[in-house]
């Protein structure tokens, strides 16, 4: 596996080149990384699989150039799904629709959706358009993280997780730090009315104005499968508390008009609810490289991408025996 970080135009067409011949190219997205592969290319894509240890009926993203290339892998495209596609791509947006005869049992985990998006990142948007030139329809990619683990925000974070799995043609595009450093927002088309699968910097303010209709929150009422949705998930190797008390020899997250508790290691002071999502994973994974044992995370308040922030800690959070 190479590490390249002087992203030049050669530097595209070989990453493009080998993503064409089977092998997996982690990139850059505004988001978080992503670990890609040819996402018609089945071999690649179980590869992808193997390497994050994920179940294989988790279905993937697959990642598009533009929302030209809708109609290539979805069918039935409700009205309001082309206005959100249209007002947020590129962008932090995933929208699962009807999959199209081209979106295979092995992207989609055997479900009768596919779920796509057009990432707002530069080199991300390049290595589409030099694999569409080479034929390419898509990059299947999921965070580029061990299954459950916390997804990766820079290139060494990538390397972190995944370097010892990965083969040596095995390719990681190091474009520095992601802008957002949450997930994308995750809406359900396939439904009359958008559902919010998973929140994000799109916002639900921003869902609902554009496509006029009012959302919920609503993971449960959805039949729909995604491993970000399982209840403990972007979880540390410490365990993580949220909204307590900080004890002494503890990590700790707050926004940055919060002091610091006697005692407690400070891994992140965030001035705004940005910062906060830009270093929240990056803060998790220095308490583990700490060491620590333990990480106390006050979650900010309010709507918008506070709301991501506080699912993420949440499920950080559970499933280790804490309180929530
Ligand atoms: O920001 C992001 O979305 C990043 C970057 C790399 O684009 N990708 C990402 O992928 O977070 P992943 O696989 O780690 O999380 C995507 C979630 C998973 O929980 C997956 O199960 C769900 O989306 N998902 C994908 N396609 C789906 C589908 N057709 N139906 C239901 N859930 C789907
Ligand atoms: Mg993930």
């Amino acid at each position: 596996m190479e590490i390249i970080n002087n992203i030049t135009q050669d530097v595209i067409k070989k990453a493009a080149n080998s993503l064409i011949n089977g092998h997996l190219v982690a990139f850059p997205t505004e988001t978080v990384y992503g670990l890609g592969a040819d996402a018609t290319n089945e071999k690649a894509v179980s590869r992808i699989y193997s390497v994050k240890g994920r179940p294989t009926n988790h279905p993937l993203i697959v990642h598009i150039s533009s929302i030209s290339q809708l109609n290539n892998w979805a069918i039935d495209i409700p009205e309001y799904a082309i206005k959100l596609a249209r007002e947020f791509w590129p962008g932090p947006m995933t929208l699962l629709l009807k999959r199209s005869e081209l979106a295979m049992g092995f992207i989609t985990g055997e479900q009768d959706s596919i779920g796509l998006r057009v990432p707002d990142q530069s080199v991300a948007l390049a290595l589409l358009d030099e694999l569409e030139k080479l034929g390419g329809l898509g990059i299947a990619a999921p965070s580029a993280n061990r299954f459950g683990a916390v997804s990766p925000t820079t290139a060494e974070a990538v390397q972190e997780e995944l370097g010892s799995f990965l083969q040596t043609e095995d390719l990681i595009l190091d474009d520095g730090q992601c802008a957002v450093g949450v997930e994308s927002s995750i809406i359900d088309c396939t439904k009359e009315y958008p559902v919010v699968l998973r929140p994000g910097a799109i916002t639900i303010e921003m869902i609902e104005m554009t496509s006029g209709v009012n959302l919920q929150l609503n993971p449960e009422k959805s039949d729909i499968r995604a491993s970000g949705l399982l209840e403990s998930h972007y979880s540390p190797k410490a365990q993580v508390v949220i909204d307590v008390a900080a004890e002494p020899g503890d990590g700790f997250i707050a926004l940055a008009n919060i002091p610091t508790p006697a005692g407690v290691v400070r891994l992140a002071s965030p001035e705004n609810i940005e910062e906060y999502a830009r270093i929240f994973y990056k803060a998790l994974r220095e308490g583990d490289q700490k060491g620590l044992k333990k990480i106390t995370v006050l979650q900010p308040d309010g709507g918008g991408l506070a709301i991501a922030i506080r699912d993420r800690s949440g499920k950080a959070a559970a499933g280790k025996g804490t309180l929530r």
